[in-house]
């Protein structure tokens, strides 16, 4: 896995090399994946949405009865860019903060200092409209606060890992029999030209993608429903597509469950195709 790391990373109010930024392993991150994050994207040095992560950010910080004061974080986000020399390029920015060093208790230590980390990496941002994804459909075992973007990612890792070991892209999540999102995206659905998505609450993380695509919804008047799509319904539709930060607008052409193709489309249709395009002249523009 050698150089899919950063160089450099600010960590506690300093920039280090990787090899010299160290915790302590005590560190209520390392010990019980106690913290969230976020991933900010950047067009050739363009944030996207980057009050709409902040938001998040700062609203994960309060679900998880975190104090941490986030003035400033702008400037620094910036100063991750230039520093990795990515100030012109497509890139993300990691932001992690993690409830700090305590001892280990299962009650939530107060005042702690929590462990700030953050560092810019290149990102594939061009040509998502030219990718698609097979994905594989798998129970969502997941806790039931998934709009907290946590660090503690077992769950999550553990669905995606059932599709990697297909040599497929993703693993979309259902629960109940209603498909929910993917273990590190969102999904939409489209049937008869009528676009789906699960609706926001503590079953899927509030995608700033997905909320961005429902805007573009609106905005070219594409009809948009917020309520959970039914497994036993895929078989009635016609188009599938996940988003995210990284992954865009991303198009599926076989959904995978329990063995059996229950989705296969090849070509994108219209609907898909005027989101990607809207989507790739909004974040070509900034
Ligand atoms: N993941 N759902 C889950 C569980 C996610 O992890 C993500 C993003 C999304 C898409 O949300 P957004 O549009 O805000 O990126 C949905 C990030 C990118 C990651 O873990 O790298």
């Amino acid at each position: 896995m050698k150089g899919s790391f950063p160089k450099e990373v600010y960590l506690n109010g300093e920039w280090l090399s990787s090899e010299a930024a160290k915790i302590s392993v005590f560190d209520r991150g390392f010990m019980h994946g106690d913290g969230i994050y976020e991933v900010i994207p950047f067009y050739k040095g363009k944030s996207f949405l980057l009050s709409e992560h902040l938001k998040r950010l700062k609203y994960c910080l309060s679900e998880i009865y975190l104090d941490f004061d986030l003035s400033g974080i702008e400037g620094l986000v910036y100063e991750a860019l230039q520093r990795a020399k990515l100030g012109k390029e497509d890139a993300a920015v990691y932001i992690q903060i993690t409830r700090g060093v305590t001892p280990r208790t299962h009650f939530i230590p107060q005042n702690t200092e929590p462990t700030f980390l953050m560092y810019a990496f290149p990102a594939q941002l061009g040509g998502f409209e030219n990718r698609s994804w097979k994905v594989l459909l798998y129970q969502d075992l997941r806790w039931q606060r998934c709009d907290i973007k946590t660090t503690s990612w077992l769950a999550n890792t553990m669905a995606n890992s059932k599709s990697h070991e297909l040599g497929l892209n993703e693993t979309i999540l259902y629960r109940d029999g209603l498909v929910t999102e993917g273990s590190h995206s969102s999904i939409f659905f489209i049937k008869g030209n009528i676009v789906y998505t699960h609706p926001e609450g503590p079953a899927i993380l509030s995608g700033i993608t997905r909320k961005f695509v429902i805007g573009l919804c609106k905005e070219h008047g594409i009809t948009l429903h917020e309520e959970p799509f039914p497994l036993e319904e895929l078989g009635n539709v016609h188009e599938v597509f996940c988003t995210g930060t990284t992954t865009q607008i991303m198009q599926v052409t076989e959904m995978i469950y329990k063995g059996k193709t229950v989705f296969k489309s090849s070509d994108n249709g219209e609907v898909l195709k005027k989101l990607q395009s809207a989507f790739k002249e909004k974040t070509r523009s900034l």
